[in-house]
């Protein structure tokens, strides 16, 4: 079933989401038959661990995917806008965990649970979606398929290993020096991250919402392929190193009680139903770190609607909202039998 041949390229291999997507493809055993590592010239020669040996980076040139079959980009919107076309004029398919091609007419955006039938119509590059519209439609997706979701408000606690090690570093050493008396330093995000919430992720827009907040309202018509979703989305970056977490309302067509949705879910792919309150039992981000699914809790009747539900959302956003789907992206191209170009020229216009 999987080709003789297939060499399999990582973009970006020593940034946070390039690291977790070598990982991935180790565990998930992905039938490559040589994988290669790129990143900038900064990172050329740096041995990364793969299975149980060694790959060295590569500087990133357009020469690069020359008997590349696949590769997964991670290495920020400017880098795959420029290196995509190349990768896919030498016949290379491209999944690309960049904003660069999301909105793209030509490139499917795809989350497997969701719209695995989209990637049959690719040009070359796929899309993976935004990692906070990943969990939200992994776990709407089930609900909108029994009620048809009209309306959903969501609030965002994103992690700050979104923003890639940068993030990362930025709040390990704020902690550090707010420990030691010493002033913080601010050098990543407008302001403190450490013991703080920033309702600000990625540019502000001219209509008052952050493009990361635009992601949430466009992607999720894409992937849900249904214009009449209207979404209202607030992202707020918050002090937690892996996993974000969403506050999610939605209004719907038909009637769902909270029972309904919990018995849904407990049946939908990539979902994990977190819910006994009682117990102090509903998703935690540091349960939801290193893990593949998507877990949902909290599910509740919003009843100042007629048709309304509540619920809290979590998951690795290294992992299923970047690394995880990628990988789950690419094995569907296999098991669909997808791995080819047909229009090698598309994106080089
Ligand atoms: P490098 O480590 O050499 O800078 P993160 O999001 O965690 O910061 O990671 C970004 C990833 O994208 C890194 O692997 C980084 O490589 C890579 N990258 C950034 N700019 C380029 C570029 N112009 N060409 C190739 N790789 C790049």
């Amino acid at each position: 079933m999987f080709p003789q041949k297939l060499v399999v390229a990582v973009v970006g291999a020593t940034g946070a989401v390039g690291r977790e997507m070598l990982k991935t493809l180790e565990s998930r055993n992905f039938p490559g038959t040589e994988f290669k590592a790129f990143a900038s010239a900064r990172s050329a020669g740096t041995k990364l661990p793969f299975n149980g040996g060694e790959l060295e980076v590569q500087e990133l040139t357009e020469r690069s995917f020359e008997g590349v079959d696949l590769a997964l980009f991670s290495a920020g919107g400017s880098t795959s806008e420029k290196f995509a076309p190349y990768a896919v004029a030498s016949g290379c398919v491209v999944v690309d965990n960049s904003s660069a091609w999301r909105m793209d007419d030509r490139c499917p955006l795809v989350v497997p649970e969701v719209n695995a039938h989209a990637l049959k119509n690719h040009k070359g590059i796929i899309a993976n979606p935004n990692c906070s519209t990943i969990q939200m439609v992994v776990a709407l997706k089930p609900i909108h398929d029994a009620a048809r979701i009209k309306r959903i408000v969501v609030s965002t606690y994103q992690a700050v290993s979104g923003t890639g090690h940068k993030g990362i570093s930025e709040l390990e050493a704020q902690v550090r020096q707010l420990f030691n008396m010493q002033e913080p330093e601010v050098k990543v995000y407008p302001h403190r991250i450490a013991f703080n919430c920033l309702p600000h992720i990625d540019v502000f827009l001219e209509n008052d919402y952050t493009k990361e907040e635009m992601k949430m309202v466009n992607e999720t018509v894409k992937i849900m392929e249904d214009p009449d979703i209207r979404v209202s989305a607030t992202c707020v970056r918050v002090p937690v190193f892996y996993s974000h977490s969403e506050s999610i309302n939605i209004e719907t067509e038909q009637k769902i009680t909270a029972k309904e949705a919990r018995a849904i879910l407990s049946q939908a792919p990539g979902v994990a139903v977190c819910d006994n309150p009682s117990l102090n039992i509903y998703p935690l981000a540091i349960d939801a770190a290193g893990e593949d699914d998507t877990y949902v809790g909290r599910i509740r009747e919003d009843n100042t609607i007629p048709n309304g539900l509540n619920m809290w959302v979590v998951a690795d956003n290294i992992r299923k909202g970047a690394a995880l789907n990628a990988v789950q992206i690419a094995e569907e191209l296999l098991n669909q039998n997808l791995l080819h170009i047909d229009e090698l020229k598309t994106f080089l216009d």
